[in-house]
């Protein structure tokens, strides 16, 4: 095997973890031993990114389209979420990890809701990695709330329709103050953005990998860096 060199680590890295269902059928589990696996796997990547110098990762956990699935698997991964935070989060601290939960926060079950504010009440100095999960996360919501935010302001007169750059639009999105990810990785073989960060990937670099999320390794992590690393980002100039 040829030894890999990393020179470039992207800066900000969004993952899209598909496939923890499709894993579960393909080992004869329940679709929850597949997302069981898939917060292990999570919790692995994390490190392996905040070790290697990533700024920022940015985890897709769970869609707002997500809650059309059946109850069990809901409360199933409700359940897991809570138990992350719980048992993660110190660890993740005492690493020097910043938290921060975007998406529709008032859709999320009070306990968890407590959890994730006490979290990242806590982990809010840490000048280590920032790790910002996405949990009944929705872009095209994110637009929407960013949009009625600026629309209340202009009616307010705190705000002149003219000097809506993007600049301010971008101040108004959950993902305020993060630069765009450089490189986006799904799992699962898709290749879809399944309503996540549209506007902050205008510019992203795209990776898509044949593996389901649960078999998904820190190994594989450095050859999407090394796939990322090769690719000429020209941000709409000449080639
Ligand atoms: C990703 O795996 C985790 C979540 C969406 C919560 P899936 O549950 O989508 O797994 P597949 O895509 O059905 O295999
Ligand atoms: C996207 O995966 C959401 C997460 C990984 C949390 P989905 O499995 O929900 O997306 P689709 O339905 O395949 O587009
Ligand atoms: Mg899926």
């Amino acid at each position: 095997m040829t030894k890999k060199t990393i020179s470039k680590v992207p800066d900000h890295v969004a993952v899209i973890m598909d496939g923890n269902g499709r894993w579960a059928r393909q080992q004869s589990l329940s679709r929850l031993e597949g997302h069981k696996k898939g917060i292990e796997v999570a919790r692995d990547i994390v490190k392996a990114a905040a070790k290697i110098g990533v700024s920022y990762l940015t985890l897709y956990a769970f869609s707002s389209e997500n809650w059309r699935r059946d109850q069990q698997e809901v409360s199933g991964l409700m359940a897991l979420l809570k138990y992350y935070l719980e048992h993660e989060m110190q660890d993740l601290h005492k690493e020097n990890v910043r938290l921060r939960v975007i998406g529709e926060r008032e859709l999320l079950p009070t306990l968890i809701l407590t959890l994730i504010e006490e979290m990242e009440e806590l982990t809010k100095s840490n000048k280590g990695m920032t790790l910002q999960m996405a949990i009944s996360y929705g872009s095209r919501s994110e637009l929407i709330h960013a949009t009625k935010a600026i629309a209340e302001k202009v009616r307010d007169h705190r705000l002149n329709p003219e000097d809506i750059t993007e600049e301010v639009f971008e101040k108004h999105l959950y993902t305020s103050g993060i630069p765009d990810p450089d490189l986006l990785i799904r799992t699962s073989g898709e290749q879809r953005i399944s309503n996540y960060l549209l506007w902050q990937l205008a510019y992203t670099e795209l990776v898509f990998i044949e593996k389901f999320w649960p078999d998904f390794t820190s190994e594989d992590l450095m050859d999407a860096f090394l796939v990322y690393q090769n690719r000429e980002r020209r941000f709409g100039t000449a080639a």
